[in-house]
């Protein structure tokens, strides 16, 4: 049997980094399950990514640090199903890369096996063994620098990073130690605007932003904060494009009151009996009391 299908529309990786060279922009967006995944995709997106933050997003926690594999490959299967054309990345959560090399590479090839293109890893130049063992094993990754949310204690709260000489210099240096190590992509959050474009200018594969400015070659954002299901007060670098809270609240209560006031189901939105049926039903003696 062929390997090359010639339905095969899938995004790739080669793809992406093609598109990011030639001065295209990458537009990522996160989903978790099976509906978002299908309008991120109809929508059009390069890249979807089940991030860790299903578990403040979706799952109910403050942070991602109690997310785990079973949470993550649950989400990635949903989203996998759907066989989006957008190329799919899987998060690794906190302690999954933590635990020695073969345990690293045996939770990322087991996302690659769910589904993945690729694997997506918060950290510095301290990840490169962890990156280059992946890679060996033919997993594509993507690095995530900057603020990093696994290291919510380390950095004292969601905190812009790189905001001293020292800093930023040590993350340009990161990023080139993690291209070497062989990422197929970097992405940025939660750093100065100028920092972003110093680093993207400094490597070759694609750099996706959040909170990073517009100097990048891609942007992510979280599918609920772009259609307004996230936070009342989101952070500054996200831009609502929906306010899906609200509409969402009020289709529910325009229909609670159409139950209560008996408008809802109307004969339209029930079944009916067809007509001898019905007129068997009306003879039948009621039931004893
Ligand atoms: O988990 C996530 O959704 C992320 C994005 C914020 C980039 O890492």
């Amino acid at each position: 049997m062929s390997h090359v299908s010639k339905s095969d529309a899938r995004v790739t990786i080669p793809e992406l980094q093609r598109r990011a060279a030639s001065g295209e922009k990458l537009v990522m967006t996160t989903a978790y399950d099976s509906i978002t995944a299908q309008i991120a995709d109809a929508a059009g997106v390069d890249l979807i990514l089940v991030g860790d933050s299903v578990g403040n997003v979706c799952l109910g926690f403050d942070n991602t640090l109690q997310v785990t594999m079973a949470m993550m490959n649950h989400h990635l299967e949903a989203v996998a199903r759907t066989r989006p054309r957008a190329c799919l990345v899987a998060d690794m959560p906190y302690l999954s890369c933590d635990l020695g090399l073969v345990e690293a590479v045996r939770n990322a090839g087991g996302f690659i096996q769910r589904g993945a293109q690729g694997v997506k890893l918060e950290g510095g130049a301290a990840r490169v063994p962890v990156v280059r063992a992946m890679v060996a094993a033919e997993i594509p990754v993507m690095a995530h620098l900057g603020l990093t949310p696994q290291a919510l204690h380390r950095m004292g709260g969601f905190k812009v990073q790189g905001r001293t000489g020292k800093a930023a210099k040590a993350l340009v240096e990161d990023a080139l130690r993690l291209q070497d190590a062989g990422c197929f992509a970097i992405l940025m959050e939660g750093i100065p605007a100028e920092l972003a474009g110093r680093v993207t200018r400094e490597v070759e594969v694609p750099t996706i932003g959040i909170g990073a400015g517009p100097e990048c070659s891609g942007q992510v954002l979280v599918f609920h904060d772009i259609v307004g299901l996230g936070p009342d007060l989101p952070p500054k670098f996200v831009r609502r494009y929906l306010d899906g809270f609200s509409q969402f609240r009020t289709a529910l209560e325009e229909w609670r009151e159409d139950v209560r006031a008996g408008r809802f189901p109307s004969p339209q939105e029930s079944y009916l009996l067809p007509r001898e049926a019905r007129e068997q039903l009306e003879a039948m003696a009621p039931p004893p009391n």
